[in-house]
């Protein structure tokens, strides 16, 4: 996978700043609050989107989802887990969806008590237990969409044929539900534009077919997939926007409809660099091998599935380099960020790396998607 961006300026000048305070302490996932701000802005004057619901998901923070809530997102959240975070931190169980298609009974139940009243499904399976923990609430289907050029595609787990949308609504609605609405995912840092534009045309013909069928949608959910990792995610989102337009037109002026987005990391991925610090380097057989205070384990799992990270020395001293195996500290061995990095020929213990970007799915991989570790039984 070809994954690589250009470290933000503002994230550099951070760590000057911090670390003449002294409050370098690695290892340390730097956060610039500036580009969280930017990257909101970004997106919602790109996009004529009248709500983002940011996926806490893709970063958990609690300074991180505050800071979006200034901003004006409303949250996605995946578990009940994930929703009294937000609550926690502030944020109102009204501004929240539930958007995980199958859920646990508990976790529709806890969430409803909460006070949210939004939740997708793609099943007949899930209306039942939906209408049974949360009577009476909203229900936007989750439908199938091609995931063509994604990096990462999710299309096999989830996702409704969009020949079953109608039949879901109508049941959804015998069992006093509300249907309100389509979403779908068209795969993590997806840039293909045509299949932006497929599944937003295929969306907005299942929403006309529901209409006809007497169901009046709400909203339709264009979800995640932005591109984040590799090129300028400012231009490669325009792009998007300029295909999607006249389906969008449609969307909006003839059926009426909202366009809701959520954005994970688009908004979050390049706000953040992580900063970690050289233990040793040594030769090993025919490698030179960098060992650092923070590995995979710690959070950069997407790893084992191909995605690629930039790793630079945040002070090279020379501007000779030459190719390393990059390692975290712990006894696992693949727990190994590349294994041909040119970094400085001189690098040295105590040296900082950076690796980038660090702000979507790293802080969040513990309890990820906020599911808890199974619980040990010792008897
Ligand atoms: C339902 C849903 N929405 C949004 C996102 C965020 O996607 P991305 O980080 O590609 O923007 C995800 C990621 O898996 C998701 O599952």
């Amino acid at each position: 996978m070809k994954a690589l961006s250009v470290i933000p300026e503002t994230l550099l000048l951070l760590l000057d700043r911090i670390q003449s305070e002294g409050r370098c302490k690695t290892p340390l996932i730097l956060t610039s609050k500036a580009l969280l701000e930017y990257n909101y802005r970004c997106f919602c004057s790109l996009l004529p989107v009248d709500a983002v619901f940011f996926p806490v998901k893709a970063n958990n923070v609690p300074e991180v989802l505050v800071c979006l809530r200034d901003q004006g997102a409303r949250f996605e959240a995946a578990s009940s887990d994930e929703l009294y975070l937000l609550l926690h931190t502030g944020i109102a169980s009204s501004d929240v969806i539930f958007s995980n298609p199958i859920k646990s009974p508990e976790h529709i139940a806890r969430a409803h008590l909460a006070g949210v009243r939004t939740f997708a499904f793609d099943a007949a399976s899930e209306v039942r237990k939906i209408q049974r923990h949360a009577p009476q609430s909203e229900v936007y289907v989750r439908i199938e969409v091609s995931n063509e050029g994604a990096e990462w595609k999710l299309h096999h787990k989830f996702g409704a044929p969009g020949n079953e949308v109608v039949g879901l609504c109508t049941a959804a609605r015998d069992a006093g539900l509300v249907p309100v609405g389509l979403a779908f995912h068209v795969g993590w840092n997806n840039g293909r534009l045509d299949s932006w534009s497929r599944a937003l045309q295929h969306s907005v013909q299942i929403a006309e077919s529901c209409i006809r069928q007497g169901i009046p949608l709400r909203s339709i959910n264009i979800g995640g997939g932005f591109p984040a990792h590799g090129g300028d995610q400012y231009a490669r989102l325009k792009d998007i926007a300029d295909v999607l337009r006249p389906t969008l037109r449609i969307l909006k002026e003839e059926l009426g409809l909202l366009l809701y987005a959520e954005p994970g990391s688009f908004i979050a991925a390049n706000a953040c660099v992580m900063v970690c610090r050289v233990l040793d380097v040594m030769q090993r057989r025919d490698q030179a091998w960098v060992y650092v205070d923070s590995g995979i384990n710690q959070g950069f799992y997407w790893i084992y599935a191909g995605v690629k990270y930039q790793v630079v020395a945040a002070q090279p001293r020379s501007r000779q380099t030459r190719s390393y195996v990059v390692t975290g500290p712990t006894c696992d061995s693949h727990d190994i960020f590349g294994e041909a990095i040119e970094l400085p020929a001189d690098l040295r213990e105590g040296d900082l790396l950076l690796v980038f970007p660090a702000g979507a799915y790293i802080s969040s991989a513990r309890n990820y998607n906020g599911f808890a570790y199974p619980a040990v039984l010792f008897e």
